[in-house]
């Protein structure tokens, strides 16, 4: 299959997204978060060519995209006060809520009684949503790879495979969306772009999920991961390690280091690209620990799975 890039900003770009959506095929597009590969959320063919496409496993649900509050009532059959308070700050925004499910197929959720929903920030997704009705998107990347936060990651993953890329750019935030489940107490699945600490201003005390107590299914793989080896380091052996390892090393905190940022946000909104860019060429990847403060648990939980620690 020919896989055609085309800019986001391309006056024809809505049209041909919107019309290879409708009939049933698979686009890859930006959002704020990652870049996502998106099918008709409740066309069940083509959302198998999602699973088909990334190498997914079929017990691995996806999140459904919405651009308006009104596509609730079809695909959610309960919000509760908690829920719907948290969507009414985060939304449009890179946090996913957990519900139960309305009308949405076995695919798309895995099976499972529950749906995960989110409306991105991003206006061509949003504008798309529009037309084409509530997308099913996982990132846009072969399982298992970091998520692609550049048009050109996706297109290294997936050209010959999907037929149209939507290249907006580098994505804003560079780390997927948090993913949470309000319906009782609540609990973070898995951690990204809207802090624990935003979350609890809100609804006050919130949980994080400890890794292998159920709930996120996507959770238990491995995930994130360049090829070559990445070793995560705390602040304090950073130097001292770097000096003593042939390696290539990142910081974030203003270590000296190979890739030095600045600051988390940088960090986060970049690391997938520099761990692309670094894998295959050095023998090892040495990474400083962010703290799992702020938007440090989203990046500490993707270099965790990304490494051999
Ligand atoms: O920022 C994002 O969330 C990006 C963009 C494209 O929206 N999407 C994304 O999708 O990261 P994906 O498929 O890579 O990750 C979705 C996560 C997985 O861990 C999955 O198991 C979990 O959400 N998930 C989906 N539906 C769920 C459900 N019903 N219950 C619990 N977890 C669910
Ligand atoms: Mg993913």
């Amino acid at each position: 299959m020919m896989t055609e890039m085309m800019d986001s900003d391309n006056p024809k770009a809505l049209k041909k997204a919107s019309v290879l959506l409708r009939k049933g095929e698979i686009v890859a597009l930006p959002t704020e978060t990652v870049y996502g590969l998106a099918a008709d959320a409740l066309n069940e063919k083509a959302v198998k060519k999602i699973f088909k496409a990334k190498g997914r496993p079929q017990d691995n649900p996806l999140i459904v995209h919405i651009s308006d509050f009104s596509q609730l009532d079809v695909l959610a059959a309960e919000v509760n006060s908690q829920s719907l308070e948290l969507m009414k700050k985060f939304w449009p925004g890179p946090l996913t809520l957990i519900l139960k499910r309305g009308d949405v197929p076995d695919v798309t959720t895995a099976g499972l009684d529950t749906v995960a929903l989110r409306m991105p920030s991003d206006d061509f997704m949003r504008n798309l949503i529009s037309e084409t009705g509530p997308l099913a998107a996982p990132s846009a990347n072969i399982s298992g790879r970091p998520s692609p936060t550049r048009a050109e990651h996706v297109h290294r993953d997936l050209a010959g495979k999907i037929p149209l890329i939507i290249n907006g750019g580098a994505c804003r935030h560079g780390l997927e969306s948090t993913v949470i489940d309000a319906r009782d107490s609540p609990v973070i699945l898995r951690p990204g772009a809207v802090s624990r600490e935003d979350i609890e201003k809100v609804i006050g005390k919130t949980e994080l999920n400890e890794e292998g107590k159920a709930v996120s299914p996507g959770m238990k793989y491995r995930h994130y991961s360049p090829e070559t080896p990445l070793k995560l380091v705390e602040s304090e052996d950073f130097l001292e390690f770097v000096e003593t390892h042939k390696c290539y090393s990142i910081s974030f905190s203003g270590l000296k280091a190979d890739r030095m940022f600045d600051n988390l946000e940088q960090g986060a909104r970049e690391i997938f690209d520099v761990l692309r860019k670094a894998d295959m060429k050095h023998d090892l990847i040495v990474v400083e620990k962010p703290e799992p403060k702020g938007l440090g648990l989203a990046l500490l939980n993707r270099l965790e799975k990304a490494s051999v620690n």
